[in-house]
């Protein structure tokens, strides 16, 4: 049996490039990059590298990227980094009812540590309305953390409005852009981004990867001590073959982005398609505006999540209950509960299908095929 996998959100296979590149510099380029050597040389010409274009990606500068172990990481050196910098400032955060955990457990910390925090709530497209960030602002506000797009029902949130009212307010601004990047064309300087985290396994990267923009405008006090690396703000010899891997991986990426935008759209038109075909009664979560090309969360009503993955998996078919770091526990998303009401249906019904590296129009039609049988046969 054909294996399909439609989990890219949680994780994504790493592109065969990487995998060469990433080979040939372990076996070439074990220096340690802060040597003075020539095998530290060589290590440190492929951050250097590395780091000046992952920066043009996001039009950013060289040194506003520290290179860390991925998108948690990233979202905890922000938060906490922002708290203990500007906390003698003001303790307000503003964040939203939708972020992954990385940001909401970080926020959960600083509450317990005096912050106060204001989660914003969002509409039944998982939208945050930008009016509501204005509100929430106050004279104490340090941070406003809000994701770029969602990883469980893909909506793309109004980043460039809240940039552009953050324009008048010291302060600083973070966005998760773990499920955006390389999908969506960022401008952090044009959208008035302080902070942004991206992680390299999304984008066919290796794990264990990732980087933080950190503007030049912003201090973040560190959160690993130990070694100069990354200009005293994140201490621990760097992981060269993963950075190496990390820069083919965006290469790719950015080359790519057009291409894969239309055919991820192409794939969610397909699937629904064979659902409508099959006359399966379903309904999107998420925005048909405002959407990541990559995510489709489905509603079937008259079915339970457990019981669709299941059949799903045995059919061949690897998708999941929403939060890749959350599957296996049965408790409700977080995000579909911040979109409905607290007894809604859809809670214990959505499914997402998430598209990505290999996979076909005839894979994503057979997804659809499969998925409106099991519907049928649960549903009966
Ligand atoms: C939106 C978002 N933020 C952060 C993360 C965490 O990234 P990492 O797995 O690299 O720690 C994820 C991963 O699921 C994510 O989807």
């Amino acid at each position: 049996m054909e294996r399909i996998y439609v989990d890219h959100a949680a994780t994504s296979p790493i592109n065969p490039k990487v995998i060469e590149k990433m080979m040939e510099i372990m076996g070439s380029d074990f220096g340690n990059p802060s040597s003075i050597h020539h095998f530290g040389r060589r290590a440190r010409h492929i951050i250097d590298e590395a780091r000046a274009e992952l920066a043009k990606s996001i039009n950013a500068e060289p040194n506003e990227i520290i290179f860390t172990s991925g998108g948690t990481e990233a979202d905890n050196h922000a938060i906490f980094g922002v708290a203990e910098t500007y906390g003698k400032n003001g303790k307000h955060i503003i964040t939203t009812q939708i972020e992954h955990h990385a940001v909401l457990h970080a926020c959960k910390k600083l509450e317990s540590l005096g912050f106060e925090v204001t989660y914003l709530p969002v509409d039944q497209e998982g939208r945050v309305d930008a009016a509501d960030v204005e509100k929430a602002l106050r004279d104490d506000t340090i941070l406003v953390t809000i994701m770029y797009g969602n990883n469980e029902v893909g909506t793309i949130q109004p980043i460039k409005e809240i940039g552009k009212i953050l324009a008048d307010h010291p302060a600083i601004f973070h966005t998760d852009a773990v499920q955006a990047y390389g999908l969506e064309k960022i401008n952090v300087k044009e959208y008035g981004i302080d902070l942004l985290s991206v992680s390299a396994h999304k984008i066919n990267g290796p794990k264990g990867i990732g980087f933080l923009y950190v503007s030049k405008d912003v201090k973040l006090s560190p959160r690993f001590f130990g070694g100069e690396q990354e200009r005293k703000r994140r201490a621990g010899t760097e992981n060269v073959p993963s950075i190496a891997g990390f820069l083919e991986a965006v290469r790719i990426s950015q080359r790519e982005m057009e291409q894969k935008v239309i055919a991820y759209q192409g794939f969610k038109a397909a699937f629904l398609k064979k659902l409508t075909e099959n006359q399966i009664t379903f309904s999107q979560n998420g925005s048909l505006d405002y959407s990541l090309p990559h995510v489709l969360n489905l509603s079937f009503p008259g079915t339970n999540v457990e019981a669709m993955l299941v059949n799903l998996d045995l059919a061949g078919i690897a998708a999941s209950s929403g939060s890749a770091c959350t599957a296996g526990s049965i408790d409700p998303s977080h995000v579909l509960v911040a979109m409905f009401d607290q007894g809604d249906e859809r809670l214990q019904n959505s499914i997402r299908f998430s598209f990505g590296l290999f996979n076909t129009l005839e894979q994503i039609e057979r997804a659809g095929e499969e998925t409106s049988k099991i519907v049928k046969r649960l549903t009966k």
